[in-house]
């Protein structure tokens, strides 16, 4: 039976890693890879990280497992960081990084009885595969006018129009994966109406925290759509913002009725047991040491901050550039590692081949790849092929 399997593509950034490999060219710039990179082009261990590890390795007693919930003191702590005093009357678990905590999400809404997940375009690419594995469909809405760089409010609140109660939308908090455009507190204010009016249910990713003008500044928006909407829906990955991709550390937060909550948790609880039982321990026992300790957590501010300063300078060193029809001045208001330039497939593969310049298919930049030393000839072949 498994022999009749057939082969599925690989994901599309996969390849374009390895074209990146592969190039023999010294000179050649990776905007490609989705992790944030310092001016040397590492993506470092924050200090902080490395000594709560430090910590919990004197530290830690027993691997027993840690609970069907996962670490209730990480918990209150992200929550807190991420929704304030309103996270208190959330119903949260643990999750395998912001992927996992997406899924968990996902597949609550199906138990609910949800139906489709509206996903506004362009989108991060595992978001319509993540509806999909949880046997929800996947609802395009438009978003996004890529030419002139600005969110189409008007067009998405067509596309929720044409939707049914109990739809659920995904939004992303801040530092949008692929656009860097993020709603403006206006425009968050806005959102809650129209989903109040049609019924919609907001499902908030949150995935760089601190990437675009702040720990608190980069949730204000999204706070301020959760005290206006009855239900909502929040998958947090803290991969970006403590910068331990690898440890697969997330959350998932549920707003409901109090009434609402016992059952809720008991659905999240199913839906984990079933599928990795218990989440993993390390990354979030990082998360929670340095979070609860004033020292860390100020070093760790102070870090972020630093990752913030580079992203916003490289931004403005490219918005200072002009380039044919590119809106480069638009890119020093985005926020967080990417934005989406109005490339064609003919123009991003001009790129890669005749510059070893690689983005991803859909001219998708990781800002933060890209090393100052390198905006010369970034910028000149970008001339050369828009
Ligand atoms: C928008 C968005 N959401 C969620 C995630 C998931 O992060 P992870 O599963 O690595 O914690 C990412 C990671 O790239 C992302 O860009």
């Amino acid at each position: 039976m498994i022999e009749n399997l057939p082969l599925k593509a690989p994901d599309p950034l996969l390849k374009i890693i390895k074209m990146f490999r592969e190039d023999p060219r010294t000179d050649k710039i990776d905007l490609g890879v989705g992790v944030y990179k310092d001016a040397s082009g590492n993506t470092p261990v924050m200090k902080a990280v490395k000594d709560a590890e430090a910590v919990l390795l004197a530290g830690q007693k027993t691997k027993t497992y840690v609970g069907q919930q996962g670490d209730v003191d990480f918990l209150k702590l992200v929550g807190q960081l991420a929704f304030g005093e309103m996270a208190r009357d959330f119903v949260s678990i643990q999750a395998v990084g912001g992927t996992g905590a997406l899924r968990l999400g996902a597949d609550l809404l199906r138990e609910s009885g949800g139906k489709r997940i509206l996903l506004p375009q362009p989108c991060w690419p595992n978001h319509p595969a993540i509806v999909r594995a949880a046997r929800l469909e996947a609802v395009d809405v438009p978003f996004f006018n890529i030419a002139e760089q600005r969110i189409d409010m008007d067009a998405l609140f067509a596309g929720f129009a044409t939707c049914e109660r109990g739809d659920a939308v995904i939004l992303q908090a801040c530092c949008h994966n692929p656009l860097g455009a993020d709603f403006s507190i206006e425009q968050w204010k806005q959102l809650a109406d129209a989903l109040n009016t049609h019924g919609l249910i907001p499902f908030i990713d949150l995935a760089y925290q601190g990437f675009g003008d702040g720990v608190d500044e980069d949730v204000a928006g999204a706070r301020v759509l959760l005290e206006r909407v009855p239900e909502a829906i929040m998958a947090i990955s803290e991969a970006k913002s403590f910068g331990i991709y690898r440890e697969r550390v997330g959350a998932l937060f549920v707003k409901t009725a109090e009434k609402a909550r016992a059952a809720t948790m008991s659905n999240l609880a199913q839906i984990a047991r079933a599928n990795y039982s218990m989440p993993p321990d390390h990354g979030a026992a990082i998360v929670r040491e340095v979070l609860s300790d004033n020292a860390l957590r100020t070093s760790w501010r102070d870090e972020l901050d630093q990752i913030r300063s580079h992203i916003k300078r490289t931004r403005r060193m490219l918005a200072a550039e002009r380039v044919n029809s590119i809106p480069m001045h638009l890119i020093a208001d985005q926020k967080g590692m990417f934005s989406t330039l109005p490339l064609n497939d003919a123009q991003v593969t001009a790129l890669r081949e005749q510059h070893g310049i690689y983005m991803t298919d859909a001219a998708r930049i990781n800002v933060a790849g890209l090393r100052e030393a390198d905006i010369p000839r970034f910028v000149e072949a970008l001339k050369a092929v828009a």
